[in-house]
């Protein structure tokens, strides 16, 4: 396969500065590692929070971006579980190499699950970093950047393990929120309940929520009539400091409340555990479950067990993610994923 020796990339120029697109080198791949010609890359809220909060870990350029579908266009040394034409999800990397706002990225290749044909490339790249957070927050270890350690279904004995015990999500519609959702019924759990707006009920029920409560009743209240069963596993994916503080107040003694950013509870209590995940695959606690993820995914996508998340795509490639990340930011997008087509992206003129 030929490919071009310059693409066009996405940068932050400085921690919290400017979007610039550009051209950079392709990247060679090494041991372990596939480049990927990025057919659609999704935006998350993590790349608008990392450039606001100067979260980055350099002052230099960087790649961001962390959902990415494509095509495999080179295999470094020793790869043998894709090969090159294969089309791929993984979760990238905030990194020059890695980053998903580019035409052509790196991937560790035990990282990446192949796409099945029912789902198309924009559909793909909606499922990593929301399937990874949903995943390492009710399967992951109970450490620091952990989950509930809950049996995953895709080991011995864990398909359906949780049959009659409720679980509850907060904000159901997220991308998180639909993993999990879809995730919780493959594990057995029931009732499954989560709070959306009133518009998205028939959708969350079609991913195998059974009971949605109206993101502006009184939640706590309405929980009282759908289980009197102790709640002793709750996912708060809207993390607010008021979602912290009721799903704390009704979680069972013994439970634990998963909150999928900075925990801001200002009392705990003896026996009731709050712990936030991280949705990194690549190190620490969670690689191991990352490679059984991912090989359990194409069958899940292929099955429909798992559904990815609606699509909106947006214009002119990479020069867009700005715009859609503000649209992000803002609370505008309901119940779908802003994808852009990298390859889309209009050439910037010579420099004079
Ligand atoms: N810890 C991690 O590793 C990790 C990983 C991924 C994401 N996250 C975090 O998880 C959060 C969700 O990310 P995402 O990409 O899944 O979000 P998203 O898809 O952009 O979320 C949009 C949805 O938020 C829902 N929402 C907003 N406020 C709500 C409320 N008070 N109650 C219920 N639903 C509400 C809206 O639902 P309706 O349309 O129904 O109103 C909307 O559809 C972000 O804060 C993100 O940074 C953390």
């Amino acid at each position: 396969m030929s490919l071009p020796s310059q693409q066009q990339a996405l940068f932050l120029a400085t921690k919290e500065g400017k979007w610039i697109v550009s051209s950079i080198a392709l990247h060679k791949p090494c041991v372990g590692e596939i480049l990927v010609r990025v057919e659609a890359a999704a935006l998350n809220p993590v790349d608008w929070k990392i450039r606001d909060f100067g979260m980055s870990d350099t002052d230099h350029h960087v790649i961001l971006g962390c959902d990415c579908a494509g095509v495999v266009v080179e295999l470094g040394e020793g790869v043998t579980n894709v090969a090159v034409g294969d089309s791929v999800l993984h979760q990238a990397e905030f990194d020059i190499r890695r980053g998903a706002f580019q035409q052509y990225a790196i991937a560790s290749a035990d990282l990446v699950a192949k796409i099945p044909p029912n789902l198309t490339f924009d559909q793909a790249a909606t499922i990593p970093v929301a399937m990874a957070a949903a995943a390492v927050g009710l399967y992951g270890r109970k450490v620091t950047m952990g989950g509930a350690a809950l049996l995953p279904p895709w080991r011995k004995d864990g398909f359906g393990k949780y049959a009659g015990e409720p679980i509850v999500i907060v904000g159901g519609a997220t991308s998180v929120g639909q993993c999990v959702i879809q995730l919780a019924k493959i594990s057995g759990f029931s009732p499954i309940i989560t709070t959306a707006s009133p518009h998205n009920t028939d959708f969350l029920k079609s991913l195998g929520a059974t009971h949605i409560i109206d993101r502006s009743a009184d939640i706590p209240a309405t929980l009282k009539t759908i289980t009197t069963s102790p709640i002793t596993l709750i996912l708060d994916v809207i993390a607010q400091p008021e979602t912290q503080n009721w799903t704390y107040s009704v979680l069972a003694k013994g439970g634990t409340l998963i909150v999928f950013e900075t925990i801001t509870l200002e009392k705990t209590v003896v026996g009731k555990v709050a712990r936030t995940p991280w949705a990194f695959l690549h190190d620490g606690p969670n690689r191991e479950l990352g490679v059984e993820l991912m090989e359990s995914l194409t069958s899940y996508l292929a099955t429909d067990a798992i559904k990815p998340n609606a699509v909106e795509v947006l214009p002119n490639g990479l020069a867009s993610i700005p715009i859609g990340l503000e649209r992000i930011r803002s609370g505008q997008v309901s119940a779908k994923k802003l994808v852009v087509h990298p390859q889309e992206t209009p050439t910037p003129p010579p420099s004079p």
